[in-house]
């Protein structure tokens, strides 16, 4: 399998309760490196662009507002199988189905503070690397 990146954030309830650093311990511990990193707080455009493609569910208000209740952790994630092996560390968007030993099954309070996102595939990732990354500002 091959080196992938993928783009990860800290979401709002977890820069909220100061475990950044224990979400990326596990990370880390997964074989997963941090090649690009800032915490930044989003605009409401941001995050609505961000998740646009989530634009006609019933949960959308709710998620862009929590996405930009507090500071969030932007990432950028590379490795082996990166994208796969990130959401495996993650687990199931809603705490209540996450696997024991993941970050959401450990951390995260409800399917909304669910602590971390992911990309889903590499077209995603793609999508959502520079959406708040340029080149030079990734390290490898
Ligand atoms: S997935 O992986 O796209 O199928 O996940 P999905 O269940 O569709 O959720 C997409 C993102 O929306 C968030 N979400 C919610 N936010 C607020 N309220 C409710 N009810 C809700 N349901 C889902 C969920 O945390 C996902 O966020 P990201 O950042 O993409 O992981």
């Amino acid at each position: 399998m091959a080196v992938q990146r993928t783009f990860s954030i800290i979401k709002p309830d977890a820069t909220a309760r100061n475990i950044t650093g224990k979400i990326n311990a596990m990370i880390e511990d997964a074989g997963l490196r941090i090649i690009a990193q800032k915490r930044i707080r989003m605009s409401r455009e941001q995050a609505e662009g961000f998740y646009a493609v989530h634009k006609e569910r019933p949960f959308f208000k709710d998620l862009v507002s929590f996405m930009i209740s507090g500071p969030v952790v932007v990432q950028v994630l590379e490795g082996e199988n990166a994208i796969a092996k990130y959401r495996e560390v993650m687990g199931a968007t809603n705490p209540e189905q996450a696997a024991e030993g993941t970050i959401r099954a450990r951390f995260a309070e409800s399917i909304e503070a669910n602590s971390v996102h992911g990309s889903d595939a590499p077209e995603t990732a793609a999508q959502e690397i520079p959406f708040f990354f340029k080149e030079e500002e990734i390290v490898g």
